[in-house]
């Protein structure tokens, strides 16, 4: 063991006490030494002179500086007979870093397992609003989610926004907490086989005219007429989509892939397959418990 190798030998232990011992019986002496007072003359001066006449005096220690002295090297006996510093010796208290951080380690469980059961015994909605389970939540936000939806949650290209009032899944409480337990896993086929290229113009131009990007013209009539028969399935007629098929609201300004035509084209043409990893085999029930109700926390302050 490591221990064992770092354990003084018997030379070195004794060397170590002895000097160690040395020193404080040194520091004792120059104590005893310098406070004895030397005067040679009658007027309490060491008999130096400079600049003619700058006289040396010989001043005693002040007594509540000695006194502090002596306490330090009672002190530093006591510390030796205590705790480990001389050589091998483990001191009386039998003091170690390790013990120490067990300790520290254990106390610190304690304290979480208190508060995982004080947490656990409170439903989503409340955790929600409690302001120590929002800041373990943001931590575990960061730990396993931020790499996706950015560390403001904000979302990026493919990753939604989870502070914004467009949900693609649902916002009620029971769908978020679905999404992040079970995870989601978007379908959107590609259409390339279906339609020509100048048919996916044609419904890409008609998503952007669903959004107010495009003015209505014979391209967005093809378009339309494309979409009302295969894309009203999942987007549904209006193109306000569907939640529970994770389809995005194409009315909206709020982009998931991007809006410009191509980027919608490429969409169409490619499909689109989005997958939001499952977390309940990644985690515990209480951290799942703690995430949702972080989640529903930046639902709701989104609705205000
Ligand atoms: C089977 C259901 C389904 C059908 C049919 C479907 N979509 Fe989608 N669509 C989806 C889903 C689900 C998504 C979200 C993909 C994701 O999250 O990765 C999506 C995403 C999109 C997007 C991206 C929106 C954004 O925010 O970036 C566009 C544009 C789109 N669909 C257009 C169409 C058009 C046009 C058609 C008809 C040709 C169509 N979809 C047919 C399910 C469907
Ligand atoms: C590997 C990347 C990835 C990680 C990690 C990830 N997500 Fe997601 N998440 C996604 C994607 C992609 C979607 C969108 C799925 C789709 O296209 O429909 C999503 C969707 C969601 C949604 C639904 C949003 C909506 O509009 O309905 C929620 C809520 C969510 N994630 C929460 C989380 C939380 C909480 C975590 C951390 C435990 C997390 N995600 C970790 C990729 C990720």
């Amino acid at each position: 063991m490591l221990t064992d190798y770092l354990e003084l030998n018997n030379y070195w232990h004794w060397f170590v006490i002895i000097f160690v011992f040395l020193n404080i019986f040194a520091c004792w002496w120059l104590l005893r030494w310098s406070s004895k007072t030397t005067v040679e003359s009658h007027d309490n001066t060491t008999g130096h002179i400079w600049d003619e006449d700058l006289q040396e005096l010989n001043n005693p220690l002040p007594r509540w500086w000695l006194i502090l002295f002596h306490m330090t090297i009672v002190f530093g006996l006591a510390y030796l007979f205590f705790y480990p510093g001389l050589g091998n010796y483990k001191g009386s208290l039998d003091w170690t870093q390790e013990n120490q951080l067990e300790e520290l380690m254990q106390a610190k469980a304690v304290k979480a397992e208190s508060l995982q059961a004080f947490w656990n015994d409170m439903d989503i909605e409340t955790l929600a609003s409690n302001a120590s389970a929002l800041e373990t939540g943001t931590r575990m936000y960061a730990q396993y989610c931020a790499m996706c939806h950015g560390s403001d949650a904000k979302g990026a290209k493919g990753y939604p926004n989870l502070t914004d009032k467009v949900w693609l899944w649902g916002s009620d409480l029971k769908a978020i907490e679905h999404t992040i337990r079970k995870g989601r896993q978007a379908v959107m086929q590609p259409w390339k086989d279906q339609y020509t290229q100048t048919e996916i113009t044609a419904l890409a131009t008609y998503v952007q005219y669903l959004n107010g990007r495009a003015p209505e013209d014979e391209l967005v009539s093809q378009g339309k007429e494309l979409f009302s028969k295969t894309c009203v399935a999942c987007h549904g007629m209006d193109g306000k989509g569907l939640q529970a098929l994770g389809a995005p609201d194409l009315t909206n300004d709020v982009w998931l892939y991007g809006n410009d035509l191509a980027t919608i084209e490429h969409t169409i043409r490619e499909g689109r397959n989005g997958v939001m990893p499952a977390q309940e085999t990644l985690m515990s029930e209480y951290e799942l418990k703690v995430l949702t109700a972080y989640i529903y926390h930046l639902q709701q302050e989104a609705e205000k």
